[in-house]
């Protein structure tokens, strides 16, 4: 998928995704921020099919359960041809399993993770992936949640986002990646924009008054109000 189209910056955050169904990652990774980052070679994001490292006259990548237990899983072999053809060619930071059994994904994970250089994502799918690939080449697991998705793609898809948000240059405004939710343990301050008086529903009069001291401090009283209403935990 759009191989060879984008370019990679020096320095800039390589992320590999590896996956059995890629048409899920298409539209989040072709559009909007992530798709002008890719553009401007601040992330370079390849995305591998497991299928193409499978053998065979069908390229199976997922077989019956040893057990019997219900559900197919994705084959050892496929996934280790893939993740070692990236292996072979550099260093990679981390490889990545998204799966519910993870580490709770959040801001501050973020954050570290976008200061690496090389990110392998592997999108487990179906009942999930031999075991053997998660004892040996994971070095890290990621869950976004403790819910279970069909697969890892919108997981890999939501934690590319959350991480390209956060590479200088990707935002066109930089400073607002400062002031997303979660980037102080705060929310965000309720925005609003024009009109300023819609059937009577108006916007806070202090964001009109041009007094940035004002209007600064009220942002600041709102973010702390809407988390101790809102998400009270974050305060601890
Ligand atoms: N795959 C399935 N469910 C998932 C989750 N909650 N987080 C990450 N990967 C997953």
């Amino acid at each position: 998928m759009a191989k060879g189209k984008y370019i990679r910056k020096r320095g800039s955050l390589r992320i590999d995704i590896i996956s059995g169904v890629p048409q899920l990652l298409e539209s989040p990774l072709n559009h909007s921020i992530v798709k002008r980052a890719r553009d401007k070679g601040l992330v370079y994001i390849e995305v591998h099919d497991i299928r193409d490292y499978a053998t065979g006259k069908y390229r199976k990548i997922d077989d019956y359960c040893y057990g019997g237990n219900a559900g197919m899983v994705l084959m050892v072999e496929p996934i280790y041809k893939a993740i070692t053809a990236l292996t072979k060619q550099r260093k990679y930071d981390e490889v990545i399993f998204l799966s519910p059994d993870g580490e709770q994904f959040d801001q501050p994970m973020a954050n570290s993770l976008s200061l690496k250089k090389n990110l392998i994502l592997l999108c487990g799918h179906y009942k999930g992936i031999d075991h053997r690939i998660r004892e040996h080449l994971i070095t890290k697991e990621i869950s976004i949640g403790n819910y279970v998705l069909s697969g890892g793609e919108i997981a890999a898809a939501a934690i590319t986002d959350t991480l390209v948000r956060l590479i200088p240059g990707a935002l066109t405004d930089e400073t607002s990646a400062l002031t997303d939710s979660y980037q102080n343990s705060l929310l965000s301050p309720p925005v609003y924009t024009r009109p300023a008086n819609f059937k009577g529903w108006k916007v806070p009069d202090v964001l009109l008054s041009g007094d940035h001291n004002k209007i600064s401090k009220w942002q600041d009283a709102q973010a702390l109000a809407r988390t101790k209403a809102l998400r009270p935990e974050l305060l601890k």
